[in-house]
């Protein structure tokens, strides 16, 4: 009887013991503060005006939550000028600033970002100070992580290269060439444009990268072409979508369109109009990306 009682009595002063220790968090709990952590994924593209482009959109977005099937996703275009283009046909897509606000709002307390960019620029380094003005702010986040765009490493431009090179169409034959289409910036990481030239060198002697804004510029890539001795030329934009760039400047029936320019120089010209993000092993390096930036949730 005297043993029995013994167990009882450790048994309401563990008791005692485990109810002082919960009550702080149960009254913090009363106070609206967030019982458990919310993780979700916030991803970034620059947006596109064109209906076209949705195919990458969907292409990204199945392959991140196949990844990812627990978390929420949400979508944010970081481009105004997209977003506006689109509101007025009557879609609104959030501003990555807003999205993060509405994901603050509803509870979320670790968010992933992920860059659906390219390169390292503008649009990028927009995001992380975004992310960083909304980490730990009150009754907000706690921890914000932003994944790297395509190309940010050594690593990725290797892998880049190798990703979009096997997905050049098959009829194209080693002599002819293949011109790809970057965006260009007055940033510094359009860098990356004339280092991916070196990438794509090592493993296709005739696949020339030019851009629209930056350099290299089409005239450079003319003087590449001449050298190459190439008679027929594929042309493929180097972006995650085959928008407006793709096909207009690339494409369009316009005079100085690159398809235009180079039909003139007397190349034939075949347009492959299918951005980046519509091949799975360069979706892949994306969500190799977002998988980083996830895990750093936690450390
Ligand atoms: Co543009």
């Amino acid at each position: 009887m005297q043993y029995r009682f013994g167990v009882t009595q450790k048994a309401i002063s563990a008791f005692v013991l485990l109810f002082i220790l919960i009550l702080p968090s149960i009254v913090l709990a009363g106070h609206g503060e967030p019982a458990a952590a919310k993780k979700g994924i916030l991803l970034v593209a620059f947006g596109s005006s064109m209906d076209e482009a949705q195919v990458s959109f969907d292409n990204l977005d199945a392959a991140v939550k196949k990844t990812f099937p627990d978390v929420p996703v949400r979508w944010s275009f970081s481009s105004a000028i997209i977003r506006n283009v689109l509101a007025e046909k009557g879609r609104n897509v959030d501003s990555p600033a807003t999205a993060l606000s509405k994901m603050m709002d509803d509870g979320f307390t670790h968010v992933a970002v992920q860059s659906l960019h390219t390169i390292p620029g503008e649009e990028y380094f927009g995001i992380l100070d975004t992310a960083k003005r909304f980490e730990g702010m009150p009754k907000g986040m706690s921890k914000i992580t932003v994944g790297n765009p395509l190309l940010y490493s050594d690593a990725d431009m290797v892998r880049t290269a190798k990703a979009i090179a096997a997905n050049i169409p098959k009829d194209r034959k080693a002599k002819d060439a293949v011109v790809l289409m970057g965006h260009g910036t007055h940033h510094g990481a359009n860098i990356y444009y004339p280092a991916s030239q070196y990438y794509f060198s090592n493993i296709d002697p005739k696949i020339f990268v030019g851009t629209v804004e930056g350099s290299p510029t089409l005239d450079d890539v003319k003087k590449k072409l001449a050298k190459s001795k190439a008679k027929k030329v594929y042309l493929m934009p180097y972006m995650s979508v085959a928008g407006d760039h793709a096909r207009n400047d690339m494409a369009g029936d316009e005079a100085d369109s690159w398809v235009s320019e180079l039909t003139k120089a007397g190349y034939k010209c075949v347009p492959v109009l299918k951005g980046s993000a519509e091949f799975p092993q360069v979706v892949d390096i994306w969500v190799d990306h977002l998988k980083v930036a996830f895990k750093h949730l936690d450390s």
